[in-house]
Formats: structure tokens, C-alpha cells, sequence
């Protein structure tokens, strides 16, 4: 039975938690470390099913650390590394684009230098998380494909194409064995309140209003978490090295018919009159160099690792609402304190 020991950075936010949970229980024989420096999207309660499990070691630190995460791998010896450990929201960004640098290029340089150091094996790994938004913009057809172009316009996704290219290089350098995918919009339990999805249906169960930017009509391509998750356990372990994929729920939709049917499902969950919550929609200022549209052409995983969504929009969407309408704890923890001052930063000025 191989016995790995798996490093998984960023493990207690949004996508880094449900992969956490899946690792720890379907691989009672790996060793897992989740390590996370529990930014304010990162949180410890994603993960209390799973805290006490025998395999499962969580690290409190910063990947920006150099020192430290070269003493981690020196004493754990991890041989694989997932990567996830990011800042992830594109309107943060454009307000503080060094933070983004710092942790998601300096980050992932330091977490390479270490791998490159320490990491044995011939099993040895490092699998590094991106975003379909280091490709820019599509216009109203076509779809990024694994050879599409990088062309990113945020200072989020120049961050995140910066790594990507960070990650090929050292590969291509050092002869490290890396893998890379490249996932569209992810949507599912435990998403921060600063993303679409989750601000709005916390906007609609405290009846705020629901800015959308510009006139609506941009396009995004959902994912449910959980198959996103999958996704990376399947490229984790069957991938070529070298190798990058595109992941993508083959599930496009313009943000306002998202909106739309966001506040009807809801409003049948909160016993409203129907046209309740879609009277919070406010259009407001668009969000400066705002891309078009994103999709992605997932044949690639889908041929050679068999992978595909399981979740019909609808239903994820329906999930999604029950979980965060289950976990009114949750969302007060988050949304007191820091996140207000977020808000009215972002929102209300
Ligand atoms: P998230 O913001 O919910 O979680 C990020 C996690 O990283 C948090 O737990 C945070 O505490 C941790 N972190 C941040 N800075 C750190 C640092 N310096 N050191 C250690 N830990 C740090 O983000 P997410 O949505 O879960 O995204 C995870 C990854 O997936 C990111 O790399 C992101 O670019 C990528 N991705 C996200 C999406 C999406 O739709 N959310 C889609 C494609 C790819
Ligand atoms: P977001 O969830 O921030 O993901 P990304 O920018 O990484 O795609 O935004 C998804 C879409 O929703 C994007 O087109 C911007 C739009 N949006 C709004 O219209 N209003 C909002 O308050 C937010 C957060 C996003």
C-alpha cells in the first residue's frame, strides 16, 4: 500500500477544504498536511469533521515564510504537494494588487525552492491549483483549451499566470515532476461571502440589495466544489507530469439570469412571494477591465482521465442555498467584524 505524504497548502479555505476532507477520508493511508496561515478567507471550522482524523495534521503558517516552510519540509518530508494557498478574489485585487504578487508568486516560488531542496521519491510531485483567468477574455463564442494563450487583464490573474509560468519553469529548469490544472468559477458550500454566489444569498436572506456590475451580461462557467475536488484527485494520481488541464462544468451563464434564478430559488426556500429577491438587484459601477466571458473546453480531462461534472446547475445551486441556509453560524462568524468594513469599502462608497 504506497504511503505518501501529502502537502496540501491553502486547506482551509473554500476549494482547499473540500479537498482536505476528501484526501483525509478516502486515503486513510497517506499522511495529510493541510498548511494554511488562516487569512480571512481561511477557516478552521471548513474542517471540523475532519480535525481530530488520525491522518490528518494541520499547519498553521505563511507560505510567504521562506525559513519556515523550508524547516517543514525538511522535518515532515512531504514527497507531493497540492497547491492551493492563494489570494483568490479578483476585486481585492485591484485594490491591493502587491498582496497578490507576494503570496501568489513569491509564495508559490518559495513553496518550489523547497520542494526542489527536500521532496524524494520517485513518486514526488507538485501539483499546482489555477484559474481559467489566466486567459483573458473570450468574446461571445469559443473556449479556452489547454493551448489557449495566457493573456490575463486582473492583477489576480496576472498574479496567478505568473505562478503558472513560475511552476513551468522550475519543471522545465530543474527537471521537477509538476502538473498544473486550470478550473472555471467554482460555486458550492463554505465559499466566502465576497464571491457572487455566497454574497448574494447572504445579501438576499438580510434583504440588501444585490449589485450587479455593469449591465449583467458577462458570462461565467460554474463548477460545483466537490467536482472540482474530484478533478484534482483524479489529476493528482493519474496525471502525466508535465501535463496541464482544463476543468470546467461545461455550465455557462450570463450573471444575471445566474441572479435571477439565484433569487427564485430562494425565495421559494424563505417562503417569499415570488419577485421578492429579484427586486434587490441593483446595477451598479462595473468592476474596471472586467472579462467578458469565460468557458472552458474540459474534453481534455474528460478523454484522458474520464472525468466529468456530476452535478446539474440547478441542483448544486439548491445544495449550495440549503448549506448556507443550514449554516446561519457560519455565515454570522464571517460576515461580523472585518467583513463589514470589506463591505462598505467595496459596496457602499
Ligand atoms: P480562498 O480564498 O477561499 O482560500 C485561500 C486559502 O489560502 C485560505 O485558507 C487562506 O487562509 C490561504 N492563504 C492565503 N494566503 C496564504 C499564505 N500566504 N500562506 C498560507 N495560506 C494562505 O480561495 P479558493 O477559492 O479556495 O481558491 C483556492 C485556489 O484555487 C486558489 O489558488 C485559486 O486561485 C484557485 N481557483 C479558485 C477558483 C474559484 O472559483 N474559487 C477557480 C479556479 C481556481
Ligand atoms: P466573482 O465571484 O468575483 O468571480 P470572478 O471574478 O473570479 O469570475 O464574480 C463572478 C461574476 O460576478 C463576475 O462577472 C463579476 C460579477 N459580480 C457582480 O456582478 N457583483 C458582485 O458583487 C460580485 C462579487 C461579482
Amino acid at each position: 500500500m504506497v504511503n505518501k505524504k501529502v502537502l496540501i497548502t491553502g486547506g482551509c479555505g473554500f476549494i482547499g477544504s473540500h479537498v482536505v476532507r476528501l484526501f483525509v477520508n478516502k486515503y486513510p493511508q497517506y499522511n495529510i498536511f493541510n498548511l494554511d496561515a488562516l487569512t480571512y478567507s481561511g477557516n478552521l471550522e471548513n474542517l471540523v469533521d475532519i480535525e481530530n482524523a488520525s491522518n490528518y495534521t494541520f499547519l498553521k503558517n505563511d507560505i510567504n515564510d521562506a525559513d519556515s516552510i523550508n524547516h517543514l519540509f525538511k522535518s515532515y518530508k512531504f514527497d507531493s504537494v497540492i497547491h492551493l494557498a492563494a489570494e483568490s478574489h479578483v476585486d481585492r485585487s485591484i485594490s491591493d494588487p502587491l498582496q497578490f504578487a507576494k503570496t501568489n508568486i513569491l509564495g508559490t516560488i518559495n513553496l518550489l525552492d523547497s520542494f526542489k531542496k527536500h521532496a524524494q521519491g520517485e513518486n514526488r510531485l507538485f501539483y499546482h491549483i489555477s484559474t481559467d483567468e489566466v486567459y483573458g477574455t473570450l468574446g461571445e463564442t469559443g473556449l479556452f483549451n489547454e493551448t489557449t494563450s495566457y493573456d490575463p487583464h486582473s492583477p489576480y490573474s496576472a498574479s496567478k499566470a505568473s505562478s503558472d509560468h513560475f511552476v513551468r519553469a522550475y519543471g522545465d529548469t530543474y527537471g521537477l515532476p509538476i502538473v498544473i490544472s486550470n478550473c472555471s468559477n467554482n460555486y458550492g458550500p463554505n465559499q466566502f461571502p465576497e464571491k457572487l454566489i455566497p454574497l448574494f444569498i447572504n445579501n438576499i436572506i438580510n434583504r440588501k440589495s444585490l449589485p450587479v456590475y455593469g449591465d449583467g451580461n458577462y458570462t461565467r462557467d460554474w463548477l460545483y466544489v466537490v467536482d472540482h475536488a474530484k478533478a484534482i484527485d483524479l489529476i493528482f494520481h493519474k496525471a502525466d507530469r508535465g501535463q496541464t488541464y482544463n476543468i470546467g462544468g461545461f455550465n455557462e451563464w450570463k450573471n444575471i439570469d445566474l441572479v435571477n434564478l439565484l433569487c427564485d430559488l430562494m425565495d421559494e426556500r424563505l417562503g417569499r412571494e415570488k419577485g421578492e429577491s429579484r427586486a434587490l438587484i441593483t446595477y451598479v459601477k462595473d468592476r474596471p477591465g472586467h472579462d467578458l466571458r469565460y468557458a472552458i473546453d474540459a474534453s481534455k480531462i474528460n478523454k484522458d482521465l474520464n472525468w466529468t461534472p456530476s452535478l446539474q446547475f440547478e441542483e448544486g445551486l439548491g445544495k449550495t442555498i440549503d448549506w448556507y441556509l443550514n449554516n446561519a453560524d457560519w455565515l454570522d462568524n464571517i460576515t461580523s467584524g472585518e467583513y463589514q468594513t470589506y463591505y462598505s469599502k467595496q459596496y457602499e462608497n
